[in-house]
């Protein structure tokens, strides 16, 4: 596998799914936190920072242990970080070097510029420019404002470009680190979702053996997936649960459930929507109502993982995002599970030993694992849902019929997106029920009821998003749905923020 030392850039992420869509494992770890063990890994990328080597504060790990050891190819800073420590140096660069540039200049029969022409468009985003190279080395690439973008020392497998090869506007970016890692590092491009349901269901029938896991399901990719990958490993020996909070869309709770259980799932569905509802009641402030959910959360699930008996393991549908330790978030490795920890006062399943299958996968990595587990494109492709659900979607206090309400209006929403083929063109979609009433007419009546607004966005992790922008005719034909069938409800807007500013729910 591929260890990837992060030094902070934006787009050290980015480096880590490039990698891994060749098929070839990656692991991303602070550039301060170097692993004990080495041997594990063939090859090493330094990513990029917002430092400059120059600056008092820049970062300089010891790589003794892995240039001249290992394949080693440092990106940006990582290049720089090359040049300035062994003996080159790296100035302020006299012109900004940020956006497209094209190489204009390639070392010829060099393997790691294999299938790269002169032209190839690179990614450039720096304020400092490698003046000099090192001693013993080659220049193996320049564009017209960087003589030194790429290079190589001499009698080592030791390279460093000036451009970001992850970004897709370096256009032979992925060759570039095929380049490296193949054809110099020999690693083969075997890491795909059959071979990793393979080895990781051996890894877990041998972590597990034929002890007892309890796994909270929510009806959404990532815990459906765990799922999935551990009923393979340990069959009947996991323990599902899924808990109806009273929030869930329209039908979900029944409908999941009986998908689950036509997966095999041994699965058991606890309505404790009551228990919800009552302690939600007159409750406004969406903190309070996050909290107040989680916790009672927290119980039903604690009561439920009782009746499981002798149960050793808690399974946990955590992706790698949440994990990363990057070095822009220290802090540590999240798990969610932990912001509920009080003293003195753990829930039992908390004591349990935590199982998490899919720490190490992207998203898009996690549905790719689903596809290959056979689980339904349907599941796989759902839009992410809040875990406090329509709660935060109701504005203001929650009560039985408002729920009702938004489940008949989001009902229609995401149904109409569906037949009109736009579900999987958007990220996340969803209706807000707000604590307004508004004057209108029906037939010859006076109303005085609901508004309800309409959300659909674009994203690819939830963190900034556009409004996507939907057919009017669809936009019509929902409104018109929604204010004849959905009693209570007389006014439909259309929610046009992007984020940030705005958030993506409206709570
Ligand atoms: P915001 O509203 O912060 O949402 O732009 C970003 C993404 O996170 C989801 N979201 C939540 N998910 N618990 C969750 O499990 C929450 O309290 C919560 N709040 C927001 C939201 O649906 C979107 O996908």
């Amino acid at each position: 596998k591929v260890l990837i030392l992060d030094f902070g850039s934006q787009y050290t992420q980015l480096i880590g799914r490039r990698v891994r869509e060749l098929n070839i494992f990656s692991e991303i770890k602070p550039y301060n936190k170097l692993p004990q063990d080495l041997s594990e890994y063939n090859a090493v990328i330094l990513s990029g920072s917002p430092l400059s080597v120059r600056g008092d504060d820049a970062v300089h790990p010891d790589l003794s242990e892995i240039r001249g050891k290992k394949p080693l190819l440092g990106v940006c800073y990582g290049a720089q970080y090359l040049a300035h420590f062994h003996g080159g140096s790296v100035e302020k660069s006299n012109t900004r070097e940020y956006g497209r540039a094209n190489l204009s200049f390639i070392k010829e029969n060099e393997p790691f510029f294999d299938k790269v022409s002169t032209g190839s468009q690179v990614w450039m985003s720096h304020a400092d420019t490698i003046k000099h190279l090192p001693e013993n080395t080659t220049l193996l690439a320049s564009t017209h404002d960087v003589e030194n973008a790429a290079f190589k020392f001499i009698g080592e497998e030791t390279y460093a470009i000036q451009f970001h090869p992850e970004v897709y506007h370096s256009k032979d970016g992925k060759q570039v680190l095929e380049n490296f890692l193949v054809n110099i590092a020999g690693m083969e491009q075997t890491w795909t979702p059959d071979a990793f349901v393979d080895k990781t269901v051996a890894e877990l029938k041998e972590k597990i053996g034929d002890e007892k896991v309890i796994l909270g399901l929510s009806g959404g990719v990532d815990s459906s997936v765990a799922a999935v990958l551990l009923h393979k490993a340990i069959g009947k020996n996991l323990h599902c649960i899924f808990v109806n909070n009273g929030l869930l869309r329209k039908n979900e709770f029944t409908d999941v459930l009986k998908q689950y259980e036509g997966m095999g799932l041994n699965v058991k569905g606890v309505d404790a929507s009551a228990r919800f509802l009552d302690d939600l009641a007159g409750e406004s402030d969406p903190e309070t109502k996050r909290k107040t959910i989680g916790r009672v959360f927290i119980e039903v699930f604690d009561d439920e993982s009782h009746l499981v008996e002798n149960a050793k393991w808690l399974a946990q549908g955590t992706i790698y995002p949440d994990v990363i330790e990057s070095v822009s978030a220290t802090g540590g490795p999240s798990q969610t599970i932990k912001s509920h920890h009080n003293v003195g006062g753990l829930p039992d399943f908390m004591k349990l030993k935590v199982v998490e299958p899919l720490k190490m996968l992207f998203k898009d990595e996690v549905r790719r694992v689903g596809a290959s587990l056979g689980i339904d494109k349907a599941l796989l492709g759902r839009h992410p849902f809040p875990g406090p659900g329509l709660a935060i979607r109701i504005l203001g206090d929650i009560t039985p019929e408002k729920v009702a309400i938004l489940q008949e209006v989001d009902a229609i929403f995401i149904d109409g997106l569906k037949k009109w083929d736009l579900y999987d063109k958007v990220w996340q979609a969803g209706a807000m029920l707000l604590p307004v009433n508004s004057v209108g007419v029906m037939g010859d009546e006076r109303t005085y009821e609901k508004c309800v607004a309409l959300r659909a966005v674009e994203s690819t992790d939830g963190m900034t998003a556009d409004w996507v922008n939907l057919p009017y005719e669809f936009l019509q034909k929902t409104s018109n749905d929604i204010i004849n069938k959905v009693p209570g409800v007389n006014r439909v807007v259309y929610d046009i923020s992007s984020k940030p500013p705005a958030t993506i729910e409206w709570e």
